[in-house]
């Protein structure tokens, strides 16, 4: 076990070592040799932390500087002894000015509701079993060339996207939505898609999958490369450290944001997929991958109604923002989404499988399209499109103690109501 106080002493003799003459040393004087080096790494150190402490003051003071000139909390401003109290009134889905630092009072009752159901929902990756994936996956004629071509692909898209998302969350929306009790969803829509890509390697590490092969396929299969280059633009136009909201541009930038990962990554271009591989659970094969998921799905769908609701709840605070021309352009990035999906769609099927084939899917990713429209307020653009699959909405709705393929019982418990008998 390391015993920090030995490291510090050591340290401190090391460094008080006048430093050696720097000569070959001859093969019997290792501790010498040993003490210089010392020496000389302790005053890089040294060094070192003056550059650092430096560099720190200054990066302090731009830091400050850019608080200074900024209209909008992030949560990072110098206290204000004695400040008037916040008030539920102060709080605004973007630019407001109200300390961040107060999840309390709730304005927005609803994205407290979804951190507490998200955090009722907690699983993880390793407590489903994979025994019977692992023994189909190795069999030589357990799964077709197509199956197995459907489950490379999922994993290849799926593996990179959710890292997509979580970056997306983490470093370019999260300090521009300047609500606590959004924040603190945020946060644990970051958990979950960490759980998210950490499911995917398990799934691949279990399979015994080519690694390298699956976390690069989203640059080297180009149906995959397309949807997250197309998602991963919408990131790099917010992430800029200069990017800031308050004017109406760079609020509507913001909500372009938004719809693309909410409404098109996790609304349209996670549909094939899931899709795929749940059809492939009700046919009872890899049902341990189709059971991840499953859990995924469930999340996911949570991650797309909150989404929803900030795109609403900023329309409704910011009227001006949701012109003619905005309407039209998102809705026609919300087709750009769905027609990648369906180039997707083609390339994974390129024969009927499972029941299902690109036609098909085709149909049901316009019904998505059509919900996605609708759920932000925006005309629905291909009339009468069915849903072809209604086993997948019964999947996405099933309440959280009973999973589909039934194969264990989740119900997860907060600290509080864990019983220790
Ligand atoms: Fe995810
Ligand atoms: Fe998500």
């Amino acid at each position: 076990m390391l015993n920090w106080d030995e490291f510090h002493e050591d340290e401190t003799a090391v460094a008080e070592q006048p430093a050696p003459v720097a000569k070959p040393q001859p093969a019997a004087e290792p501790r010498a040799e040993a003490v210089r080096e010392e020496t000389v790494r302790a005053e890089t150190v040294r060094e070192g932390a003056a550059r650092y402490a430096v560099a720190d003051q200054d990066r302090l003071a731009r830091a400050r500087k850019s608080l200074d000139e900024l209209d909008v909390a992030a949560g990072l401003e110098e206290l204000e002894m004695g400040a008037a109290r916040i008030e539920v009134d102060d709080k605004q889905m973007i630019n407001a000015r109200a300390d961040l630092n107060q999840l309390v009072p709730f304005k927005y009752e609803w994205a407290w509701q979804k951190y507490l159901d998200g955090s009722a929902n907690h699983w993880m990756p390793q407590e489903v079993n994979m025994n019977a994936d692992i023994a189909l996956w190795k069999s030589q004629d357990g799964l077709t060339a197509d199956e197995r071509r459907i489950v490379e692909r999922s994993l290849g898209y799926f593996s990179t996207a959710d890292s997509l998302v979580a970056n997306n969350l983490v470093l370019a929306l999260y300090r521009l939505i300047t609500n606590p009790e959004c924040r603190q969803y945020l946060l644990r829509q970051a958990f979950e898609e960490a759980i998210h890509t950490h499911a995917y390697q398990y799934c691949v590490e279990s399979l015994g999958m080519d690694e390298g092969e699956v976390f690069n396929m989203y640059r080297e299969v180009p149906s995959v490369a397309a949807k997250s280059a197309w998602s991963l633009k919408h990131t790099q136009s917010l992430a800029r450290p200069d990017f800031n909201t308050g004017t109406t541009e760079t609020d509507q930038e913001l909500l372009r944001n938004l719809i693309a990962f909410y409404c098109v990554t996790e609304g349209i271009f996670f549909y094939c997929g899931f899709s795929q591989i749940l059809s492939m659970g009700r046919r009872n094969k890899m049902t341990g991958v189709a059971e991840q998921f499953q859990y995924i799905l469930r999340d996911e769908s949570m991650h797309l109604n909150f989404g929803v609701d900030m795109i609403n709840q900023i329309k409704i605070e910011n009227p001006q923002l949701w012109t003619p021309e905005f309407q039209d352009e998102v809705t026609q990035m919300i087709l750009e989404g769905t027609e990648l999906e369906i180039a997707y769609a083609r390339d994974t099927m390129p024969r009927g499988v499972l029941g299902m084939n690109a036609a098909i899917m085709e149909e049901y990713l316009h019904f998505i399209c059509n919900r996605r429209l609708a759920q932000i307020g925006l005309k629905e653009q291909f009339p009468g499109a069915q849903n072809p699959f209604p086993w997948m909405s019964e999947i996405i709705d099933l309440r959280k103690e009973k999973n589909f393929f039934e194969t264990r019982v989740t119900e997860y418990q907060v600290g509080g109501a864990l019983s220790w008998d």
